[in-house]
């Protein structure tokens, strides 16, 4: 792909994360990229293209006012409450200065859904608490001139040793259950491919709701004990939560604003890379 280091500064709030620094990986060599930790680590306090920065603590606009990004992408967890002024401050500035803004929701913004997947225009409507804050931020960006925003609903994703794999190895490694769903019926995705399909929607300056989701749905179980027959060397004991007694759907497709292609992706495509 061309290098394009002048057009963009990106800055990547929770650039240290698991998402965020997969994002920050991906755009580092094609764009001006900066990126946020919260937690010292030697990585990110010796790379001078990161800022230290707690939202429970700092004012974000201190950071954008440095760092100048024509795009912000959100790749934060912490307080909800601080989450949603410092994207208050994000939205204001993106006003003022005509800055983007990439954000990571979840399909947790349709969990109050349970009979069907969900599509991008469907009404957003949640139960829990996470759900809810997903969908005020939404609401607030949204509010932005439409070319400006980008709420990118992802369901659970995986990669190779991604923290919820890491969190499986450790219960099996402590002789504990792992917990799985049996009625849960969802979608999931890669990291590689989200972070490719961030990069695509920067280069093609595309804009609006995106579903994220792979382009098929699995029994949250069953994908669970595909994982587990390659990443367990002993026989590992289910916990088998039962939320509601029939079906439940968490999963976001895409229908109306769909990447081409080569940036879909199906479960069994998450499987095969995991195995890698
Ligand atoms: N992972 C998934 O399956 C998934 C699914 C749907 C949506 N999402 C969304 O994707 C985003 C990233 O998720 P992730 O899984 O990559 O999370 P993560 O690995 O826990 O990373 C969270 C990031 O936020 C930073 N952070 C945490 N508390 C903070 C605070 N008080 N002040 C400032 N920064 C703070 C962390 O910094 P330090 O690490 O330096 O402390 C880190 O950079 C989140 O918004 C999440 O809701 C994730």
């Amino acid at each position: 792909m061309k290098r394009n280091l002048n057009k963009h500064r990106i800055l990547i709030l929770g650039g240290s994360g698991y998402i965020g620094n997969a994002i920050y990986k991906e755009l580092g060599p094609y764009f001006r990229t900066f990126g946020t930790y919260r937690t010292p680590k030697k990585e990110f306090t010796t790379n001078k293209q990161f800022f230290h920065y707690n939202v429970e603590k700092d004012d974000v606009y201190e950071i954008l006012q440095v760092c100048k990004p024509t795009i912000v992408v959100s790749a934060l967890r912490g307080d909800f409450h601080a989450q949603t002024i410092a994207h208050q401050h994000i939205t204001e500035y993106a006003q003022q200065f005509g800055t983007k803004i990439i954000f990571l929701s979840s399909a947790n913004a349709f969990d109050a859904y349970s009979k069907y997947p969900s599509y991008e225009l469907d009404k957003t409507l949640s139960h829990s608490i996470y759900g809810h804050f997903k969908i005020k931020i939404e609401n607030m960006l949204l509010r932005l001139p439409s070319k400006q925003v980008a709420v990118l609903r992802l369901p659970m994703v995986f990669g190779i040793n991604c923290p919820r794999i890491q969190d499986i190895k450790q219960l099996i490694a402590e002789n504990e259950s792992v917990e799985v769903f049996p009625n849960l019926i969802m979608n999931v995705t890669l990291d590689k491919k989200v972070t490719q399909q961030i990069h695509y929607i920067i280069n093609r300056n595309k804009s609006g709701v995106f579903h994220l989701g792979s382009t098929d749905l699995v029994h949250h179980d069953e994908f669970v004990k595909h994982i587990l027959s390659f990443i367990a060397s002993k026989q590992v004991v289910l916990k088998q939560v039962f939320t509601t007694n029939e079906d439940r759907y968490l999963a976001v497709l895409p229908k109306f604003n769909r990447l081409p292609k080569h940036l879909q992706i199906t479960s069994q495509t998450v499987l095969e890379e995991l195995q890698k």
